[in-house]
Order: structure tokens, then C-alpha cells, then sequence
């Protein structure tokens, strides 16, 4: 049987030039049970403490946070996870949203196209899913090439202090108006 979960249209690929090596590929698809200590362990070792490997685990006891779909992993060409992306449920107000939290890529697959891959691929599937708003406190360099824009521009705030520009939103139905106000995560993030 053919698992559509699966997915490697995510590629970020090397351009052709001689190389003997060519960028590995990247398949993405939803953790399963299996992946969890890979999971852990690529979250312990891209972040400098355990605290996100550890949000995760928090996260994933969290009935109310967790959807099962949304936490994404990318494999490497061994079939090892290299990289992972999290979204969960958080609210702007009282509107649902999607936090992204945490993403990692193994120190020693980083800078590869393994993050975009798995980030691409978590967001697709939550487009799937008729989510509409996906935010991330994050990089500001790194997010809006998947389309994150200051979340301030909708009236939206973290109830903590963070550098506005850090901040970001992302509207995957344009349909749905967007909702404004302070953001509610879920517990296991602590703010
Ligand atoms: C951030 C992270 C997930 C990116 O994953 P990756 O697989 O290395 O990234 P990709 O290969 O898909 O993308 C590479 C691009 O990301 C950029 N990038 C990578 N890490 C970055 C960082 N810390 N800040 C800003 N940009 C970063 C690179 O400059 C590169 O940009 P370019 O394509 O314009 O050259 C990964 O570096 C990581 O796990 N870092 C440690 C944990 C972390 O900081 N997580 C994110 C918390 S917001």
C-alpha cells in the first residue's frame, strides 16, 4: 500500500555541478512511536541544553496541545531521523492557532535543506488539515522564507518580551480572518 504521509517534494537539492556527492534527500512524514527517542535525541543535541527534547516529551503528554500529525520528521538517506518540526496547539486569544516549536536538524546534517525540508513539509499538512495561522518565536533570518511575517502586523503578541521582528506569523487561510490579541501557549512551555 502506498503511504501518502510520506513525502520527498520537499527536497532542497544541490545544483548539478560535477560534484561526486550529490545533497542527500530528504523524506518527510509524520513521527510514529518509533521515532521518539530519535526524536529526543536530535532535539538534545541540536539545541545546548535538553530543555526543548525535554518540551517535546511535555508536549506530547499534553492532550489538548498535541495532534499527533503535526510533529514531523525528516529522514536521512539511512533512514535515521536528521531533522524535526513540531507544530502544536496554542490560541490567540481564544482562536486556535499553531505554535511551531521546536525545530532541529543534527549538528551534523544542518545547512543541508533538512529543516526547510521538514518545516515545508509540517506546514503543508497543517494547510491540509484547514489550519489558518501557524506562529514561531524564532531566527528572524530563517522563517519568513517560508512566509512568517511580524506577527505584530495582525495585532498579535507573545505575552512575554521577545524583539518584535522575533515574533512571526504565518496565515495559511486567507479566508479566515486573522485573530489579534496575546497568544496562549500550552502549559509546557512555561510563559
Ligand atoms: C535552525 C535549524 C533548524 C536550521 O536547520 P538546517 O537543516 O540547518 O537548515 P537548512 O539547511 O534547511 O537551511 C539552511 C539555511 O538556514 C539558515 N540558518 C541555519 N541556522 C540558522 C540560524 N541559527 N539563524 C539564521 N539562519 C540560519 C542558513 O543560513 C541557511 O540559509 P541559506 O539557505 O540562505 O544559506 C538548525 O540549524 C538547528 O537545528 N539549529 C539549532 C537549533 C535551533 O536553533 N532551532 C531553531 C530554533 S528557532
Amino acid at each position: 500500500m502506498t503511504d501518502h504521509t510520506r513525502s520527498t517534494d520537499h527536497t532542497d537539492e544541490a545544483p548539478r555541478t560535477g560534484s561526486p556527492s550529490p545533497a542527500p534527500r530528504w523524506t518527510t512524514r509524520p513521527e510514529t512511536a518509533a521515532d521518539r527517542a530519535a526524536v529526543h535525541a536530535v532535539n538534545a543535541a541540536a539545541f545546548p541544553t535538553p530543555d526543548e527534547a525535554d518540551l517535546v516529551d511535555a508536549l506530547r503528554a499534553d492532550p489538548e496541545a498535541w495532534l499527533p500529525e503535526l510533529s514531523y520528521v525528516a529522514e536521512a538517506p539511512d533512514g535515521s531521523v536528521a531533522a524535526y518540526a513540531l507544530l502544536t496547539r496554542c490560541h490567540v486569544g481564544d482562536a486556535p492557532a499553531l505554535a511551531l516549536a521546536p525545530v532541529a536538524t543534527l549538528p551534523r546534517y544542518q545547512r543541508q535543506g533538512a529543516g526547510q525540508a521538514v518545516i515545508r513539509a509540517v506546514l503543508d499538512a497543517a494547510r491540509l488539515r484547514g489550519e489558518a495561522l501557524v506562529l514561531v518565536l524564532g531566527h528572524p533570518e530563517y522563517y519568513p522564507r517560508f512566509g512568517f511575517a511580524p506577527a505584530s502586523r495582525h495585532g498579535i503578541r507573545p505575552g512575554f518580551e521577545v524583539p518584535d521582528e522575533a515574533m512571526t506569523a504565518l496565515v495559511l487561510d486567507d479566508s479566515v480572518p486573522v485573530p489579534s490579541g496575546l497568544i496562549r501557549y500550552p502549559a509546557a512551555f512555561g510563559v
